[in-house]
């Protein structure tokens, strides 16, 4: 990059900064400090809301939520209503806090009434702005991005009542019709499900609910109440109750109220037909004493000089220091992450990797670099970028007609797709950056300190749900094909990503398994189910095995094939049948794991393993044995035969649990194949 296209970013970033400010300073509302009340009846005729995000207010003057003018109401959609002002929620140098009462009637329509999601909420929040990554719908209902605040983050200062349409296990939800109290987490404080005659979504679009929200800062209470509309507040129920609430340890002292949504691929139309928001402001004796977070008040209003000022000098100083460094490292460009994945330009990812200096690792199926980019919010984030070369054709045309799908999967166990590009003959794809590696680099490494087992334990749960995700939640299957210790990534918390779906398939018929150590067939050797091997039919059973290995493989700390050693099936099944199945774990844990969890693991590998595709675990079914959901399945008190021994000797490829495509030429192929699969894989 020249001088003056350096200058020339340089300015745009000083009007950017002093654009914004002036429009904060523009923006800025007059304080009130008075009790607020409002009736919204018809939402066609309100003036003083803030309709942002993909709500449309319809003729009727409802207000419909992720749901735009076409009718559409998604996926990913996001959605948000707040009142105009902040509202004064207290004042610690009064010892002042606001009680507030609110009530709206809404309805939750679907289609159809098992697949819909996420919820809306009744938020307080700090600030007026719509959050605009993709990681602000679904299942975080539009309340803020859970992959910057993970989740939960006390910085957040949002208390949110949810109506909560979707089942997310990762929040602990109880089921997909709850209602619950919500403080800087999308994991609810207090959760309650409804009963049946309070079930939140319906496909009777005439079907409306009311709800009354109750604070008292005085009792420091919380009541919610929900009742089918029309109905008054004495003949509804009370569905939860919280006590003691110190919500001015929670939020903002001026917070914006409203409502928040969002959809995934599961969809819904959340509509408000009125609302009705009143606080009063009352006296609670020692507030500010109580109050966590205590300032007082002309310490803070002195601090808010001094810190704008000093924020407006910063924000200047490190805009153009990160110009700086980003102009002479890196790329900065205008990604918008929700729009993914995005087509780089090869040059582009020449810059933003710095010409392929910094590397990653590599692996059989090419080699990793590390990059920066800049999304269009202003912040720059680490990518990992994968180049490929030479590629199958075959393999890399069907790769690229999944970009699209494969881009769009959202979850917190999987490594995101960010975008690609082609180059030089290259395939070139930009994941999210995992700052903690791969799994087998930390199952491996040589440090005295192995990863523990409660670590181990949580990692497998995690590719655990991710499976189920592309197995089962996401609108089309997706078979991963490559399940192996080094396609699972670490994040910052060492939660696992699985990286790497759909992969696999450039390798078809383009490496030669007797010469590569890695990879053969498309998948890697050791992790290969026999049957793909044979057949190279995928399907989740093939997923299922190399789960299961990759269980055991995680439970001994030991490789699924080793040139000194016999093979990890082999070892794991010959401990169970000595009746010692424990001793197969890994000796560095020194036996510091759950014997429970540990069992657990080593049954629903070998279940997994199963020679048989039809035996092996249904995904859902190994997610919920590793969540603790499940009895723990039992194991044979020997090793299941593999019905394909038996197939190979009489020579009768077109039954059994072969497909009847085997033709003659690949005959042999297979019988080579197959040998090599008989010396690791299960008999
Ligand atoms: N998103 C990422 N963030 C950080 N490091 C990564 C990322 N993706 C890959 N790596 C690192 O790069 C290494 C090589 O990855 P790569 O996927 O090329 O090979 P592999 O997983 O060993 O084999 P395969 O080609 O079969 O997937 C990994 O072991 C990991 O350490
Ligand atoms: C809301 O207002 C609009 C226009 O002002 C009107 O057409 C509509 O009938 C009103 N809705 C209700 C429920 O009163
Ligand atoms: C509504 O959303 C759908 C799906 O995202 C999109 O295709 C369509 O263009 C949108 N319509 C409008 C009017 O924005
Ligand atoms: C709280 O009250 C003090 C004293 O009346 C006032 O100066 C301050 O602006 C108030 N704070 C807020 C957030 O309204
Ligand atoms: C809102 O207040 C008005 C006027 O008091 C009342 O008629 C209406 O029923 C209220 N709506 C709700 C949802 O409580
Ligand atoms: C339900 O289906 C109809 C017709 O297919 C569509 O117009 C409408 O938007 C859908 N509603 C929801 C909530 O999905
Ligand atoms: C992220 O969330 C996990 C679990 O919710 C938690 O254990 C971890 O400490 C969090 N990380 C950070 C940086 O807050
Ligand atoms: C909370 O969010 C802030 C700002 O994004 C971040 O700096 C901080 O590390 C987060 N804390 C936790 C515990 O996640
Ligand atoms: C739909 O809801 C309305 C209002 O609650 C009710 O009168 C009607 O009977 C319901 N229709 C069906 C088919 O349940
Ligand atoms: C707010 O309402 C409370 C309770 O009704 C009342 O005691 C108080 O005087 C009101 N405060 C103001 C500033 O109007
Ligand atoms: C408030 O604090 C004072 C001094 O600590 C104490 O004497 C008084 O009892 C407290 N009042 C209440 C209502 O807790
Ligand atoms: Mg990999």
């Amino acid at each position: 990059m020249d001088l003056t296209e350096l200058v020339c970013i340089m300015k745009t970033n000083v009007y950017r900064t002093l654009l914004l400010i002036v429009l904060t300073l523009m923006l800025a509302e007059p304080l009130s400090s008075q009790n607020v009340s409002f009736n919204i009846n018809n939402f066609s005729s309100a003036s003083d809301l803030l309709v942002l995000g993909e709500t449309v207010v319809s003729e009727e003057g409802a207000l419909y939520m992720t749901y735009n003018q076409s009718g559409d109401t998604g996926p990913y959609f996001l959605s948000r209503v707040l009142h105009r002002s902040p509202i004064l929620m207290y004042n610690l140098s009064q010892d002042l806090a606001a009680s507030f009462s609110t009530s709206f009637t809404f309805s939750i329509a679907v289609n159809e009434t098992d697949i819909s999601g996420d919820g809306f909420t009744f938020a307080i929040v700090p600030n007026a702005l719509l959050p605009h990554t993709q990681s602000a719908t679904a299942a975080a209902m539009g309340l803020f991005d859970v992959d910057i605040y993970n989740g939960s983050n006390r910085s957040l200062q949002i208390v949110a009542i949810e109506y909560d349409t979707f089942l997310n296990p990762q929040y602990n939800d109880p089921d997909d019709h709850h209602v619950g109290l919500d403080i800087n987490s999308l994991t609810s404080t207090l959760a309650r499900s409804l009963p049946s005659n309070l079930v939140l979504k319906t496909t009777n679009y005439s079907r409306r609910l009311t709800s009354w929200i109750d604070y008292d800062a005085a009792q420091r209470q919380l009541d919610v109440y929900l009742g089918e509309a029309p109905t008054e507040k004495a003949s509804a129920q009370k569905v939860l109750s919280y006590s003691p609430l110190n919500l001015w340890d929670y939020v903002n002292s001026r917070a914006y109220v409203g409502f928040t949504a969002g959809t995934g691929i599961f969809q819904e139309r959340n509509a408000i037909y009125d609302w009705n928001f009143s606080t009063q402001l009352v006296v609670v004796p020692n507030l500010s004493r109580s109050a966590q977070s205590f300032v007082s008040s002309r310490i803070k209003t002195y601090r808010l000089i001094v810190g704008i000022a000093a924020g407006i000098v910063i924000v200047l100083t490190v805009f153009f220091f990160i110009e700086w460094r980003r102009s002479s490292k890196g790329l900065h460009l205008d990604v918008d992450l929700m729009s993914t994945p995005h087509k780089f330009t090869y040059k582009e990812l020449r810059l933003a990797t710095a010409n392929f200096k910094d590397l990653l690792g590599q692996g059989g199926s090419g080699t990793v670099y590390k990059g920066v980019i800049t999304t269009n919010n202003g912040r720059s984030e680490h990518v990992a970028v994968k180049r490929i070369a030479k590629a199958s054709k075959e393999g890399a045309k069907e790769f690229k007609s999944e970009i699209m799908t494969i881009g769009r999967l959202r979850h917190r166990h999987l490594v995101h797709l960010i975008g690609w590009s082609e180059g030089q003959g290259d395939l070139l794809l930009v994941y999210q950056y995992m700052p903690n590696g791969s799994l087998e680099k930390l199952l491996y490494a040589e440090s005295a300190h192995a990863l523990s087992w409660p670590s181990r334990f949580n990692i497998l749960q995690g590719v655990a749900a991710a499976l189920v995700y592309l197995h089962e939640d996401w609108e089309q299957m997706i078979i991963h094909r490559d399940i192996k210790a080094s396609n699972v990534l670490l994040d910052s918390d060492f939660n696992a990503r699985l990286g790497d779906f759909g992969l696999a398939r450039f390798f078809d018929h383009q490496r030669d398994c007797m010469q590569s150590s890695v990879t053969a067939v498309a998948g890697t050797f050791g992790y290969i189910a026999p049957e793909y091997a044979m057949s190279r039919r995928v399907s989740r059973e093939s997923d299922i095995f190399s789960f299961g290995v990759l269980a055991l493989e995680v439970a001994c700390g030991r490789r699924p094939l080793s040139r000194s050693e016999e093979s990890l099936l082999d070892f794991v099944w010959k401990k169970h049948e000595e009746g010692e199945l424990i001793d197969a774990s890994d000796r560095r844990l020194q036996r510091e794991f759950d014997m429970d969890e540990m069992r657990c693991v080593l049954h629903t590998g070998l279940l997994c393993t199963h020679p048989d595709p039809k035996s092996r675990l249904p995904t859902r079914e190994v997610f919920r044995i590793l969540m603790r959901e499940r009895e723990m399945p039992e194991l044979p008190s020997s090793r299941p035969v593999a019905l394909y021994v038996q197939i190979q000797s009489r020579n009768v490829y077109g039954r059994g649990i072969l497909t009847s495509t085997t033709s003659p030429t690949s005959h042999n192929q297979t019988s080579s194949l197959l040998s090599q699969v008989q010396l690791s894989g299960p008999r």
